[in-house]
């Protein structure tokens, strides 16, 4: 793994969290986007990624085939994953039919995602905000009984590519109904990277104001417009510690016209590697993971990684 730079990380400590958490989402949120990979190579991807450390894994959705095609079969992946112990492999769902499929595939984590533009989620789940909200209800009490602690999700929580702005309080009312209904965690996604660091701050605000504790969220950034990582910074300085990423920088949204992928896990962890932040993410198997994935995809991803190499890499004179 990279080490920190001394002098810098006793400098970090101060002004940052001490570790945040990563949520390694390509394998859903990256491939759902392409075109459709065998399953083989899905979990192929899934247990190269489980083996550098990290401790979440986004590894499939639940959701319509006619929808989106490169998710189907992933109650095949679900099962055929080898399950490192200490990872939580989680999935994501639309609606019940979708919970009880991945509960039945043994996920150890379900999401369920509302938007808070109302456009944006008729276009991804042909329902209004208030039809989503209240399968969530109904999603809880199953996985509840279950024993499957469901996470929600606000997308479009930073601006909608259909609607524009949109105001903060709103996301931090749905984040509060998400809670209402009994989502044990909170994730707030920027579908389509319009998020700058003063959005950051602004939502961190409104979250405070609705009494919702910005420490125990999770945010998700698109690097559409080249701001994900300046967001995380962001989101450190507010004491935010967990974050999605995704290998490579594989992503988008297929309803979100011109998204583009998350931000970067091995750039995100090279940079807080040297902030002094521990993720326990091992850096180098991170970027064997990367080159798998352009491997899949067949075609260049913007990891820097992949490009430059680390900081440490030193040129020859
Ligand atoms: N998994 C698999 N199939 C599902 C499903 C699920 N969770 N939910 C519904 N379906 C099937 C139905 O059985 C039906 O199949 P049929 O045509 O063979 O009878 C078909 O999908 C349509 O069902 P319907 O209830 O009418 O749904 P819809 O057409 O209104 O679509 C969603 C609604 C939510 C199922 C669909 O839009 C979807 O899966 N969206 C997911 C979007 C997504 O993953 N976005 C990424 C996050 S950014
Ligand atoms: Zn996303």
């Amino acid at each position: 793994m990279a080490a920190p730079s001394p002098g810098l990380a006793s400098l970090a400590v101060s002004r940052y969290p001490r570790a945040v958490s990563i949520r390694e989402v390509g394998p859903r949120d990256g491939l759902q986007n392409e075109a459709p990979r065998p399953v083989a190579e899905r979990v192929a991807l899934i247990d190269a990624l489980s083996g550098t450390g990290l401790q979440r894994i986004e590894a499939a959705s639940f959701v319509s085939p006619t929808a989106i095609p490169p998710m189907a079969g992933s109650a095949e992946v679900m099962d055929s994953i080898t399950r490192v112990p200490g990872v939580i492999y989680s999935a994501l769902v639309p609606n019940l039919r979708g919970a009880h499929d991945a509960v039945g595939a043994r996920a150890d984590e379900i999401e369920v995602v509302v938007s808070a533009s109302e456009t944006h989620n008729q276009r991804n789940v042909r329902r209004s905000v208030a039809e989503s909200l209240a399968g969530v209800y109904e999603i809880v009490e199953f996985c509840s009984s279950a024993g499957v602690p469901v996470e929600g999700i606000v997308s479009t929580a930073f601006g909608c590519p259909y609607e524009g702005d949109v105001a903060p309080e709103r996301v931090a009312q749905l984040a509060g109904h998400l809670l209402d209904a009994g989502c044990a965690g909170l994730s707030f996604g920027d579908t389509t990277g319009m998020a700058t660091p003063a959005r950051v701050d602004a939502l961190c605000d409104a979250l405070e104001s609705a009494r919702i504790d910005v420490a125990r969220v999770g945010l998700h950034f698109h690097d559409t417009r080249g701001t994900a990582l300046a967001n995380v910074v962001a989101g450190l300085a507010r004491g935010v510690v967990r974050y999605d990423a995704s290998i490579g920088g594989l992503g988008g949204c297929p309803y979100a016209p011109g998204a583009s992928g998350n931000a970067v896990t091995e750039d995100l962890v090279h940079m807080l590697a040297d902030m002094g932040i521990d993720t326990g993410i091992d850096l180098d198997a991170l970027i064997v993971c990367a080159q798998m994935a352009q491997d899949l995809v067949g075609r260049e991803l913007p990891s820097a990684m992949l490009h430059a190499g680390p900081r440490t890499k030193l040129v020859s004179a």
